[in-house]
C-alpha cells in the first residue's frame, strides 16, 4: 500500500537517497541531487511530502516560500520502476492543496525536453511559461512555469 503524507525527520535518508538515483535518465544529472544535509533542512523547514510504502520512500515532491511570497517547487522525482501510475500527480495534489490553502503563486523550473514533466505540470496548473536561456550554464536552458494562486 503507498501512503501519501508529509515527510518526517526519518525520511530524510530516503528521501536524499532516492534523489541520489532518480535523475539518471535525465540530462545532467550529476548535478542535479541535493545533498543529505540539505534534505534535513527541506524536511524539517520546507514543505515536503512522500509516497511510501513500510519499506522505501517511491516519490517526493519539495517546495519552499521565497522571499517574493511566491512558493518554489523546487524537486518532485519518483523511483524510476514506480513511474506512469500517478503517484507525481498524487505528490502535486497534496502539495498544491497544501499552497492553495495559503494562498499563494508557485513555479518551477524545468528542463525544456522533459516531456513527462512538461505534461504534469502543465496538468497541475503551470500555466505560465517564461524561456530563460543558460539559466544554469551556456548550455543549460530551462523553462519557468508559474502556477497564479487560486
Ligand atoms: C516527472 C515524474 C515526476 C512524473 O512522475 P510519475 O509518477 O511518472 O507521473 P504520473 O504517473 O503521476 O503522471 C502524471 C502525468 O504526467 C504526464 N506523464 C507522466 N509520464 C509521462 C511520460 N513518460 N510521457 C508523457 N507524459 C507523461 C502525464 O500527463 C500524466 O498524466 P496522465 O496519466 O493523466 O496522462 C517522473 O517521470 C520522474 O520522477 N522523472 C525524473 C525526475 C524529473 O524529471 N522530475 C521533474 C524535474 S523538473
Amino acid at each position: 500500500m503507498t501512503d501519501y503524507q508529509k515527510a518526517d525527520i526519518n525520511d530524510f535518508l530516503g528521501v536524499a537517497a532516492l534523489d541520489r538515483t532518480a535523475w539518471l535518465a535525465n540530462r545532467h544529472a550529476e548535478f542535479i541531487p541535493d545533498g543529505e544535509h540539505a534534505w534535513r533542512h527541506w524536511v524539517e523547514h520546507s514543505l515536503v511530502f512522500v509516497a511510501k510504502t513500510k519499506h522505501e520512500i517511491l516519490g517526493a515532491i519539495l517546495a519552499f516560500p521565497c522571499q517574493s511570497g511566491a512558493w518554489c517547487v523546487h524537486k518532485v522525482f519518483v523511483s524510476q520502476d514506480k513511474r506512469g501510475h500517478g503517484i507525481g500527480s498524487q505528490l502535486f495534489g497534496i502539495l498544491l492543496k497544501e499552497i492553495d490553502k495559503i494562498p499563494a503563486d508557485c513555479f518551477l523550473t524545468v528542463d525544456p525536453v522533459n516531456e513527462a514533466a512538461l505534461k504534469l505540470y502543465e496538468k497541475w496548473g503551470f500555466t505560465e511559461k517564461e524561456f530563460v536561456p543558460g539559466y544554469y550554464r551556456p548550455h543549460e536552458d530551462r523553462f519557468v512555469l508559474t502556477r497564479r494562486a487560486i
